[in-house]
């Protein structure tokens, strides 16, 4: 049998071709060797074009293959847990994207089947990877912030509703912007301030643009009349140690430009991730230091590595199943509370 970890790749759209199967061919002990999809075009143009040996439209024909010991789950939010699930019970590796599936009820269930099959179970928070929040993350375990008791956390869009997927169908996806963006920014601030154990959120979320006829869309046209998501949320989110953080995310807002950013706020300093930089009180003066990474990573590809890594020296993934699954609770919360008009506690 080869040395090389055998992969397969399940939902060979967008972010397989761009991302996933890429970023495994860079690695030298890796070898691509099957994708899955429901759709046989899709599965057909991957296998072409990175000249992967076999294709399937059901992904449990490529779960059988013995030499496969990891899978990327790259399908959309709701076929996450199905695939997932399947890919553990047949002992195979998961790394599935983000968010870790439509709801915390799903992720738990996969959290939980990875953890009895003793595999692992990696979530696709890639913004971690980045070369300014791994630079950002060292100076905060360093001290330099002190104790972080606020974060404010954004990912924002002007006129910015997908145009194409399923992205503004909840059944499928989930939810709206909270859920395929603000995801991102919020699993990599509770990540800089050390995972502290959140205990209440409370929310709104509303649509105020996706319904409507003739909005701009800088990202392709949506049908206004699928549009089941919300395209603004906030969230306050309390956690055990005391300390806060408030999450916006939206498709559409009439604000001047795109964020995509948080700020931390700490007894000894503050930071903002993008550009990142540490604001401080130091020898009776305020400063402002620029950090300027040396290295340019490509944040899905360290990813990717990080996977491979974890599988090869038999150690925990930097983004877990667990920690995918607070993210999930979180946004649950959030959409809960704007139902109920309430805070919600976190068991
Ligand atoms: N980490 C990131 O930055 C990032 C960026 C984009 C997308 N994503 C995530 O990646 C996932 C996929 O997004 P995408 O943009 O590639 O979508 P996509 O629609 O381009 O591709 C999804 C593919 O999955 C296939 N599929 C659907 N159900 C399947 C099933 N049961 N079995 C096998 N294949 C199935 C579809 O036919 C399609 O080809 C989503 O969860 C999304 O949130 C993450």
């Amino acid at each position: 049998m080869s040395k090389k970890i055998g992969v397969g790749i399940i939902g060979s759209g967008a972010i397989a071709q761009q991302v996933h199967i890429p970023g495994y061919q860079k690695l030298p002990n890796v070898e691509v060797l099957a994708v899955a999809d429901i759709n046989p075009a899709a599965a057909e143009t991957a296998a072409t074009q990175f000249k992967i040996p076999h294709q399937f439209t059901d992904y449990e024909d490529l779960l059988k293959m013995p030499e496969i010991q990891a899978v990327s789950v790259c399908t959309p939010n709701y076929a996450h847990k199905d695939a997932t699930i399947a890919a553990a019970k047949a002992g195979k590796h998961i790394l599935c994207e983000k968010p870790i599936a439509l709801n915390a009820r799903e992720g738990r269930e996969m959290v939980q089947v990875c953890r009895a099959n003793g595999v692992k179970l990696q979530i696709g928070y890639c913004q971690r990877f980045s070369g300014n929040a791994t630079a950002l993350k060292r100076f905060i375990d360093q001290g330099a912030l002190g104790e972080v008791y606020y974060a404010r956390a954004q990912a924002l869009r002007r006129r910015g509703i997908p145009g194409w997927g399923v992205f503004t169908q909840k059944d499928k996806q989930g939810g709206g912007p909270l859920i395929d963006i603000g995801v991102h920014i919020l699993d990599l601030t509770i990540h800089l301030m050390g995972h502290p154990k959140p205990v209440s959120v409370s929310g709104m979320s509303t649509a105020r643009f996706g319904t409507r006829e003739g909005v701009l869309g800088l990202m392709g046209q949506w049908d206004p009349k699928v549009f089941t998501v919300e395209d603004f949320a906030v969230g306050l989110v309390k956690f055990a140690n005391g300390a806060a953080l408030v999450l916006e995310s939206s498709f559409c807002a009439n604000i001047e430009k795109d964020v995509m950013n948080t700020q931390l706020l700490g007894t000894e300093g503050g930071a903002t991730l993008s550009p990142p930089t540490l604001f401080r009180e130091e020898a009776g003066a305020l400063t402002v230091s620029q950090i300027t990474t040396v290295q340019q990573v490509q944040s899905h590809h360290a990813e990717i590595a990080a996977f491979i890594e974890a599988i090869v020296n038999d150690t925990e993934p930097l983004v877990t199943g667990e920690q995918g699954l607070t993210v999930a609770r979180i946004i649950d919360a959030i959409y809960e509370s704007q139902e109920t008009g309430r805070e919600v506690r976190l068991a």
